[in-house]
């Protein structure tokens, strides 16, 4: 049998995009390999958002160079951010790679495999399940341009999917097993706007709750100056919609946020807080941070740390900038944050962050949570609460994509330990 290796960097839509093309490759009779040396086709799906992720991809592509010279038949396919417009200097640049194809372009994909005679299956590309959780993205794309991000250039505009196809796959996957669908988007909060009769997404959550195998839905990423009270609305009232938001807030600044465009003032970002919380008290929220933008003083990364002490994220995911050609910001400003300074700002957030959220954490001791159970590591079974915290607890019993009430001991800032209480199945929302 051939063998497949398929290598992923990146978002979430990325492992989502993965997950299918390994549908694809399985429908044609392909068997997953444990490395690139044992495969006879490669896919790298590839992320540029910074450069340190592009200089991962460059160093795999020089890495397959070598394999490919011992290893002739080898097929090397490339996808994701990497991919720009100029599919013929890339062919240039990389003669040892087979075939590009742009992220979630899979019409080219299928196209390249009959040529190739070996056909992947049209429709045969829902993910195996390894995992009670599957992610599904439900738009592609993003039209915002904010002046520092490369994706609206490498995935062009928003695209949504049908309505009615998200709902299908859904129930499909649900007959299957999972247990927990991820809805993927650049921005979840623009899905639906250019499709016929504008369904948004909390109409799709509406639907997807009337799926009786499913258990949770999920969703990422939101943009603050998008997400609609609606929405809120069908979080607090959806009994399977997690209490678990993803909203970036990329700078705690004005002017800097005004110079990353993206459409909101620190105020409003805090109002906007305020009234998530209001109308789900339960909501655990993830940000994301960039440290370092052009221009940015230490006066300006100070008020950043002071909204991180206020709001009190969950999880904050934090970067140094890093400037992308053909970004607004690459073209109006100069990256003159030196590095070291970057490294000490994004330092002082990490351990900012730390204390919150171990302060956090440490209030579910005692509690009892709902977690579906994703696999075992090292003698422990782990899995998410409804909120999205990592636990870990240890049981004899095959707990592999159950429901299971864990009532929480250890905790720290990244995850929680804890001991099964009952065989779950409940819908405490915790
Ligand atoms: N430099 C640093 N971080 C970036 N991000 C996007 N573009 C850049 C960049 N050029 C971060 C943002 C975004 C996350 C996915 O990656 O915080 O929310
Ligand atoms: Fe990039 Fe902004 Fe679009 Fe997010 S919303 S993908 S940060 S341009």
């Amino acid at each position: 049998m051939p063998r497949y290796f398929i290598w992923t960097i990146g978002c979430q839509m990325n492992k989502a995009e993965s997950q299918r093309i390994a549908g694809y490759l399985d429908s044609a009779g392909y068997e997953a390999a444990t490395s690139f040396a044992d495969a006879d086709i490669v896919v790298l799906n590839t992320c540029v958002i910074r450069q340190s992720a592009e200089s991962k991809v460059l160093g795999t592509l020089g890495l397959l160079k070598g394999l490919k010279i011992k290893h002739t038949n080898l097929k090397i396919l490339i996808t994701g951010c990497f991919v720009d417009s100029d599919m013929e200097g890339l062919k240039r640049r990389f003669p040892h790679v087979d075939f590009l194809f742009r992220p979630g372009d899979f019409s080219e994909l299928i196209s390249w495999s009959h040529e190739q005679g070996v056909p992947f299956v049209q429709g045969a590309s829902l993910p195996a399940a390894f995992s009670p959780c599957a992610f599904i993205p439900i738009i592609q794309g993003c039209d915002n341009f904010c002046s520092y991000c490369i994706v609206p250039y490498r995935r062009g505009r928003e695209v949504s999917r049908p309505l009615g196809e998200i709902i299908c796959e859904v129930k499909e996957l649900a007959k299957r097993g999972i247990k927990e669908v991820t809805l993927l988007g650049q921005n979840v909060d623009s899905y639906g706007h250019n499709l016929p009769g504008h369904p948004d997404l909390a109409d799709l959550l509406n639907e997807l709750s009337s799926v009786d195998e499913l258990a949770r839905v999920r969703f990422l990423t939101n943009h603050p100056k998008d997400i609609s009270l609606k929405l809120l609305e069908s979080i607090a009232s959806l009994n399977k919609v997690c209490e678990h938001l993803e909203l970036p807030v990329q700078a705690g600044d004005d002017d800097i946020l005004r110079a990353m465009r993206r459409g909101y003032t620190v105020e409003r970002y805090r109002e906007l807080v305020h009234t998530v919380r209001h109308k789900v008290p339960q909501i655990s929220l993830s940000t994301d941070i960039i440290v370092g933008f052009p221009g940015e003083t230490e006066e300006q990364f100070e008020h950043t740390l002071s909204l991180l002490e206020e709001m009190k994220f969950d999880v904050v995911h934090i970067a140094a900038y890093s400037p992308r050609a053909g970004t607004i910001a690459w073209r109006e400003y100069r990256d003159d944050v030196p590095l070291e300074f970057k490294k000490e700002r994004l330092n002082k957030v990490e351990t900012l962050q730390s204390g919150i959220s171990s302060q956090i954490n440490s209030q579910l001791q005692g509690r009892q949570m709902e977690v579906l159970v994703e696999g075992s590591k090292k003698g422990k079974w782990f899995g998410r609460t409804r909120s999205d915290k990592l636990v870990f607890f240890e049981d004899n019993a095959n707990r592999f994509g159950q429901l299971v009430q864990v009532k929480i001991g250890k905790t720290s800032p990244w995850a929680l330990q804890g001991e099964v209480v009952d065989n779950g199945n409940s819908q405490n929302r915790t």
